[in-house]
């Protein structure tokens, strides 16, 4: 039957090619002189087919609609519903939108090829659980996911060739499935055109895996957003999107805030609030998101955090505080990153003063913890150095005017009483903000 619907389909193709090359050039000034008037006339009118009516026939007990080649834009909602072959070849479709074809819940065809569709909606196929072949070809798709093809479980032949396929991330998920051995008719000699290095490569062949890299993954883009009602999102904000694959993530990116939102739902864990106006953190302001691993904050212009801002977050792990303004960090500041693995700092204007001191012996004491972008951008005579150099040559120097005003002396293990009073200061300015401090070393 597979074959015999092949056959006929190829027949139907031929049938409207050899129709066109005779006929084609009178017939369709015809219709566009007629569909102009039309349209000028009234634009509720439908536009389609004008003169040519859709053919629909039975052949081996199955019905079959025949509109190829009639200027058809739209999917008209009016044809019988129990056919089960739609030939809508060579029409001017661009677009398939959500519940194009659910009234026709029979189909097993559905030719779109010679179409110029260049998007096709996430539920576009929804009802068509009996389709078995689907043909795309000679169209302009570029991205396309397998979200689209959950509503056609039976699908057994699908082509998708000149096209000009973009094998970026996106098209993750199809190309995964184009691959699965069993699914060896979906797709076949679809190439890529973008980007250059995988142009001509067949869909089938390239490595899907290999398109993601691992910040796409969480591009909320390429993440499945949650259906409506699927997860009932607490967080009530028309600025924030939620998601929860492939973990909980608020993402708050460039929305123009001055302030950290409050009412976070308290299972985030990867929180983006970068490229926003925060200038200031507040004590406390992240108190109740405890799960939170991840925390961007880069590219705010932020000026001053609070020595209780981090307080609560106890597994934090990364945290991107890049492309700020920040000159130093108050004593106390990182106190409550137990967990923290990975700190950011490049991009601001760090200012090599005593002030310093404390986020470098703090790192210092911490050495798991990864950094990046420690560097003097202020007063001149540092700038370009390494914070660690800096407080290196304070010492080497040691002159009597850049002295703390401890009477101390630093002859050994300086550098560990210089932390071990930071650590006391810490706890002091901490306790000032009324929380409670476990001293870790
Ligand atoms: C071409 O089309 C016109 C009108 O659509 C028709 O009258 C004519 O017979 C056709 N000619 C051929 C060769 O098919
Ligand atoms: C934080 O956001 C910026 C810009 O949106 C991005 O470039 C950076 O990679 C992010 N950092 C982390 C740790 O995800
Ligand atoms: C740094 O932040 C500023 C705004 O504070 C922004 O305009 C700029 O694009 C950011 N730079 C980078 C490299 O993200």
């Amino acid at each position: 039957m597979k074959v015999v619907t092949i056959i006929i389909l190829l027949f139907f193709c031929k049938a409207a090619y050899f129709r066109k090359t005779r006929n084609g050039s009178l017939r369709n000034k015809a219709n566009n002189g007629r569909a102009n008037s039309l349209r000028k006339a009234s634009s509720t009118i439908k536009r389609y087919a004008p003169g040519i009516p859709c053919d629909v026939y039975t052949y081996l007990h199955e019905k079959y609609i025949d509109c190829q080649e009639r200027k058809l834009t739209f999917v008209s909602r009016d044809w019988p519903e129990d056919l089960r072959h739609m030939l809508l070849a060579r029409n001017r479709i661009r677009k398939l939108k959500n519940n194009m074809f659910s009234k026709y819940k029979t189909l097993k065809s559905l030719d779109l090829q010679q179409n110029d569709i260049s998007k096709i909606e996430s539920e576009a196929f929804f009802g068509l659980n009996k389709l078995t072949t689907l043909l795309l070809q000679h169209n302009q798709i570029k991205i396309l996911s397998e979200e689209v093809f959950i509503y056609t479980p039976l699908l057994r032949y699908l082509r998708l060739y000149d096209n000009p396929w973009h094998c970026t991330c996106e098209m993750e998920t199809l190309i995964t499935m184009l691959q699965v051995p069993t699914n060896r008719n979906l797709g076949n000699y679809a190439k890529c055109v973008y980007p250059t290095e995988l142009k001509d490569q067949k869909l089938k062949q390239i490595k899907a895996e290999q398109l993601c890299s691992e910040d796409e993954r969480l591009d909320p883009k390429n993440i499945v957003v949650a259906k409506p009602g699927a997860v009932k999102p607490e967080f009530d904000s028309s600025l924030c999107h939620i998601y929860v694959f492939p973990i909980q993530t608020l993402d708050c990116k460039q929305k123009e805030l001055k302030k950290v939102p409050g009412n976070i739902p308290p299972d985030i864990v990867k929180l983006d609030l970068s490229n926003n106006k925060i200038k200031q953190l507040q004590a406390k302001e992240f108190e109740d998101v405890n799960e939170l691993k991840t925390l961007n904050l880069s590219s705010n212009g932020i000026v001053y955090i609070d020595p209780a801002a981090f307080s609560g977050l106890i597994n934090l792990e990364e945290l991107d505080l890049s492309n700020n303004t920040l000159q130093n960090f108050e004593y106390g500041v990182l106190e409550d990153l137990y967990f923290l693995k990975i700190l950011w700092l490049t991009e601001n204007p760090w200012r090599c003063d005593y002030n310093i001191h404390y986020l470098f012996y703090w790192l210092k004491h911490h050495y798991n913890v990864r950094y990046s972008g420690l560097e003097c951008k202020m007063p001149e005579e540092y700038k370009g150095w390494y914070v660690e150099k800096y407080v290196q040559s304070y010492y080497e120097e040691c002159p009597k005017d850049k002295l703390p005003i401890y009477p101390e002396t630093f002859e050994q293990d300086k550098e560990d009483e210089e932390w071990e009073r930071h650590k006391e200061q810490s706890v002091q300015t901490v306790k000032k903000h009324g929380v409670i401090v476990t001293v870790i070393g």
